[in-house]
């Protein structure tokens, strides 16, 4: 007789009781009760055991008919407006989860890395320490985009300077980093890549060469791109393409990437 074995991932495999929990439906005890009171069901049947394991992958839940749309982890792309600082919760400060609707919370979704409170652009928000650390480490060198308007000419001595690394204010020479002039003029508009996250670093690093930076958005992390639709504020999901995107190694060889600019 042939044998027909289902792939089983156990990572797809959860308690009843963790799911909802996860989910946000209360403490181990009210969840306990509430699928004692018969409103939890798992493929269309009432379950009663909190200890019931689902197969998130294939099985259906519904508390009180609504459908659980499950998952582990969430990763929310955010244009980040002025104002608002890069953290998770301030007695003092508006801060970009504070942004998010409750349905998220639940998630405790938490920014990659910080941007400043008047920058704006790009900021991802997720609950996958893994990839927060993959994204942060200095170790991987990620590449960051900033535009940035800067009082003052930038001039092809600066983007010399960026591309040897400039000393910052406390003696720290910055990696390479490519420095692209959009705009020259008293106000110059240039496209930053930097590859590490040192506090401040592109304003630091144009106070190096003389200058100042009036104004600094993020455009990409990685691979991934700040989308243009989103205005300053508003926020969405990631596309699995996206995902994908970020969970390929973007470990990269700066010093080649640079002298390509
Ligand atoms: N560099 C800065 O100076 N500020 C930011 O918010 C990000 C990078």
């Amino acid at each position: 007789m042939r044998q027909f074995a289902a792939l089983i991932h156990m990572s797809d495999i959860i308690r009843l009781d963790k799911m909802l929990g996860e989910m946000g439906y209360g403490t181990r005890k009210e969840i306990k009760k509430l699928i004692k009171d018969g409103v939890v069901k798992v493929d269309g049947n009432i379950v009663r055991d909190p200890g019931n394991h689902i197969n998130t992958k294939v099985q259906s839940v519904t508390v009180n008919g609504e459908k659980l749309d499950y998952r582990k982890y969430i990763y929310i792309m955010m244009n980040k407006p002025a104002g608002v600082i890069s953290a998770t919760e301030s007695p003092y400060e508006k801060t970009v989860v504070g942004l998010l609707p409750e349905k998220y919370l639940n998630f405790k979704p938490s920014p990659v890395g910080r941007l400043d409170k008047d920058t704006l652009g790009l900021l991802l928000l997720t609950n996958d320490g893994e990839l927060i650390h993959r994204l942060i480490s200095p170790k991987k060198h990620v590449p960051k985009v900033y535009v940035a308007r800067v009082r003052g000419t930038v001039t092809e001595e600066d983007i010399d300077s960026f591309k040897k690394g400039v000393i910052l204010d406390d003696g720290y020479r910055t990696l390479p980093a490519g420095l692209k002039i959009i705009e020259q003029g008293d106000i110059s508009t240039v496209e930053v890549e930097i590859f590490e996250g040192k506090y401040h670093q592109v304003k630091r690093m144009f106070e190096a060469v003389g200058k100042k930076v009036v104004l600094l958005e993020r455009i990409s992390i990685g691979p991934l791109k700040l989308d243009t639709n989103l205005k300053a504020g508003e926020f969405r999901e990631l596309t699995s393409h996206e995902l994908e995107l970020l969970q390929e190694d973007i470990c990269l060889d700066i010093f080649s990437r640079i002298s390509r600019n």
